[in-house]
């Protein structure tokens, strides 16, 4: 079978390992994870690679001898009701190119890697594969949840420091959807990333006062989901307004009874620009408005910071040779930025790394619809094996 409609059969099968019936949701080393590493890693066994699980959780498979390794992967995990190709098409690519590299570039070393938890959607805490991948996970401050997740999962949390890459490695090669319209608007097939876009994600709990939603006059309630629903428009306003994107992906509220008043309501909050400035002071003026609109209704407002990533720019040396593989492939160069988050921005702070995205046909992704084009991953994998054997020639 050829490899492009292979690479997506893969990923359709993958798909089908969820923690949920009849939808794909698989997050951070839950019982699907297994299977998504056992039907890869036997994948990459019967290529010659060696196949192991590292204590964070991520899939790793290594081509030749490991040394001087190009480091091609993206995550295994999902977001709740998932398609079947964000993160999970970078890793079978790694795996597929190498395939397709066949005896070529001898030597050239590849550790292709399925990262075990870039959404950050069990514990709130995103890129903990890559993080422990590139060294720059906080092993102490570890949320004692993720180390008893990763004890649950038959694997050491004292062996950690050994997820860390080798110190040769010698660049990182991330495929990714693009998860947006570009591509299909300009009829591309695919997307050099230039750079990644600074993310912030927050937590916030507006804590008012449960009562009785029959008795009690509206001017002496304080009614957490009003409160955050009144913050929750302000985002939206200010986003808008400063050219951001921000998002409340997620509510909990309690009592969570038709006829109570709301007592308490938890949001999150994810922002997101490619200047670091403005995305630190959006979120700042969002945090005074909930705090303002909390004084005003008698609402204590509290807030968590999960993550503030700076803008991410990939390294030129690895995209202009990205974009002289694709060029080579018989395929347009377009540049571009990735509003997106990936594990490539974690990479980055460790070897050199390069992005190549694919149209997404709708502009669509986080979503079951979310889908690839057979042409494009064929096109993709041209240009992957075009990457690695001019890396081969280069190193001659
Ligand atoms: O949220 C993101 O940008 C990515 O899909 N994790
Ligand atoms: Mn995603
Ligand atoms: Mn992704």
């Amino acid at each position: 079978m050829p490899s492009a409609a292979k690479a997506i059969e893969y990923c359709r099968a993958l798909a089908k390992f969820s923690e949920e019936p009849g939808r794909t949701t698989r997050t951070f080393l839950s019982p699907p994870m297994r299977d998504a590493h056992r039907l890869l890693g036997a994948w990459m066994e019967r290529l010659g690679m060696r196949v192991n699980v590292d204590a964070a959780g991520n899939l790793r498979g290594v081509r030749g001898t490991g040394n001087r390794a190009l480091v091609i992967g993206s995550h295994l995990d999902t977001v709740p009701d998932a398609g079947a190709f964000d993160g999970i098409l970078g890793v079978v690519l790694g795996i597929a190119l190498i395939e397709a590299i066949g005896k070529r570039a001898p030597g050239i070393s590849i550790e292709a890697i399925g990262f075990s938890e870039e959404e950050g959607v069990r514990f709130g805490v995103p890129f903990i594969g890559s993080r422990a991948v590139a060294g720059t996970l906080n092993l102490e401050g570890l949320d004692e949840r993720i180390v008893e997740a990763i004890r649950a999962f038959g694997l050491d949390p004292a062996e950690l420091p050994t997820a860390r890459l080798a110190a040769d490695a010698v660049g990182y090669l991330e495929f990714h959807i693009e998860q947006g319209p570009v591509l299909e608007h300009m009829n591309l097939p695919l997307g050099i990333v230039d750079g990644i876009v600074g993310q912030s994600r927050l937590n916030f709990a507006f804590k008012g006062k449960a009562n009785h939603a029959g008795t009690t006059p509206m001017a002496m309630r304080h009614d957490a989901l009003a409160a955050a629903a009144e913050w929750i428009g302000r985002v939206e306003k200010l986003a808008g307004e400063a050219g951001l994107v921000a998002t409340v992906g997620s509510i909990h509220v309690e009592p969570n009874a038709t006829n109570v008043v709301p007592g308490l309501a938890r949001v999150t909050l994810d922002a997101r620009h490619g200047c670091d400035e403005k995305r630190r002071s959006s979120v700042k003026t969002l945090i005074g408005a909930a705090l303002e609109i909390g004084e005003r209704r008698g609402i204590e407002v509290e807030h968590t910071e999960k993550l503030d990533r700076p803008t991410m720019l990939m390294d030129e040396g690895m995209s202009g040779r990205l974009a002289r593989a694709v060029e080579k492939a018989g395929f347009p160069v377009h540049h571009m930025t990735s509003g997106a988050g990936h594990d490539a921005m974690i990479l980055a702070e460790r070897v050199p790394a390069a992005m190549l995205f694919l149209r997404s046909p709708g502009g669509i992704s986080h979503h079951p619809d979310e889908s690839v084009r057979v042409e494009d991953v064929e096109a993709a994998i041209q240009t992957g094996v075009q990457f690695v054997v001019d890396m081969e020639r280069a190193s001659v």
